[in-house]
């Protein structure tokens, strides 16, 4: 083992999360895998042969680099989408190469007018609407303008999609805000159609919006963190849970995080442990220190908080979290040495830590958490 730690992605679990999220939409939808953030932290190299194996093919990325990777390992039957970044001198490649595009300014529509025209290949294009997140999209004001501008080059474009994206909807405090989303994607979608501008595909719905807002699922949903064995949050859990409460739950986590001991050791009474004074300790102790600290994706916040998992044991962390290390108690674990597995997510035994209990104590999201789990730490598929 060259690397501090690894991480486990099951196969098994994956198939298990797309089952569930294809019976939800059904099978005549669409299903996009979001793999931004290289694959929410899971590796975009694991995740599209797994998706694909499991019958996806479509992938949505954030950015043209993210582009590029996904199209390293994809087969050619699948379809990339960019949602995001795209500088204009990257426009041009991205046509030669067939990858859909998110188009939410009229800079970008020209400047992918004007390249498609030259190229004399049809750009694969998905208007984005902006209908109250306030980040990327047309405004409902330039409705007129847009259309004008697409009847007039229609040779030049493939009318892929037409999409907007929600503020929120995994949390019902903005249940209003979705509702007026979604009233106004109608008011534009009929405007286009009265307009004989009709999309391949309308799509607006993430994880949170497909699970909860059954009327946003349309012909595509693109899926982030629910593929991955996660609920976007703990409602939108109880909102699956109350319709269907045979399952407790059916999303399963893909991954697991796992290093080894890297010393043990006995500390007297009265004596600090790691840096400062932040943890004395109060009796004769035995400590374990771990080779994996907030350089590796272990949040410095979780210092005298976290737990592991060390011979099934949940163990805390005490002390403060380092660039490379944690310190862990293991006073009440018998037999403890160098060597011994440590789970820092995942199963052990009998005990388990999820992500969610880790996110809760550091005031982290999952999705944050998931894209900071750092590169180099080697992902394998096990079963
Ligand atoms: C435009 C867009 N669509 C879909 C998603 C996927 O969201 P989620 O991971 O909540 O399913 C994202 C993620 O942030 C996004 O930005």
């Amino acid at each position: 083992m060259f690397n501090t730690s690894y991480i486990e992605i099951s196969r098994t679990a994956y198939k298990n999360n797309i089952r569930y999220l294809k019976r939800i939409i059904g099978k005549e939808v669409r299903f996009s895998s979001v793999i931004k953030g290289n694959a929410y932290g899971h590796g975009v190299h694991n995740i599209v042969p797994l998706a694909e194996e499991a019958g996806i093919d479509h992938f949505s990325v954030f950015s043209a680099k993210e582009a590029l990777d996904a199209q390293k390992v994809k087969s050619p039957y699948s379809q990339i989408m960019i949602m995001g970044l795209l500088d204009d001198e990257e426009i041009e490649w991205v046509i030669k190469n067939d990858i859909e595009f998110f188009v939410f300014d009229m800079g970008r529509l020209e400047k992918t007018l004007e390249i498609a025209r030259k190229l004399g290949k049809k750009a694969r294009i998905h208007i984005e609407m902006e209908t109250g997140f306030n980040r990327t999209g047309f405004d409902y004001h330039q409705r007129k303008e847009l259309v004008a501008i697409l009847k007039k080059n229609r040779e030049h474009f493939i009318f892929e999609g037409l999409c907007t994206h929600y503020a929120g909807a995994e949390s019902i405090a903005n249940y209003l805000r979705i509702k007026n989303q979604i009233a106004l994607y109608r008011k534009i979608s009929n405007y286009f159609s009265r307009n004989e501008l009709i999309p391949n595909l309308k799509h607006t719905a993430c994880s949170a919006a497909a699970l909860t807002y059954p009327n946003t699922i349309m012909d595509m949903v693109r899926f982030g963190i629910a593929q991955y064995g996660f609920w976007p949050s703990p409602e939108t859990h109880m909102f699956r849970f109350r319709k269907d409460p045979k399952e407790s739950n059916p999303l399963r986590r893909l991954i697991s995080w796992k290093s080894k001991v890297m010393v043990v050791k006995d500390v007297q009474p009265g004596q600090f442990v790691g840096y400062g004074s932040s943890y004395l300790a109060n009796k004769k102790m035995k400590i374990a220190i771990i080779p994996v600290g907030y350089a590796n994706g272990f949040s410095r916040s979780l210092s005298n908080m976290g737990r592991v998992l060390i011979r099934g044991k949940r163990v805390p962390v005490i002390g403060t979290v380092t660039m490379n290390t944690m310190t862990v108690n293991v006073t009440d674990v018998p037999g403890v040495e160098k060597g011994d597995e440590v789970v820092i997510i995942g199963k052990q035994k009998r005990m388990s830590i999820s992500i969610a209990s880790f996110c809760e104590l550091s005031d982290q999201l999952n999705y944050q958490l998931l894209t900071r789990l750092p590169v180099e730490i080697p992902r394998y598929i096990v079963k």
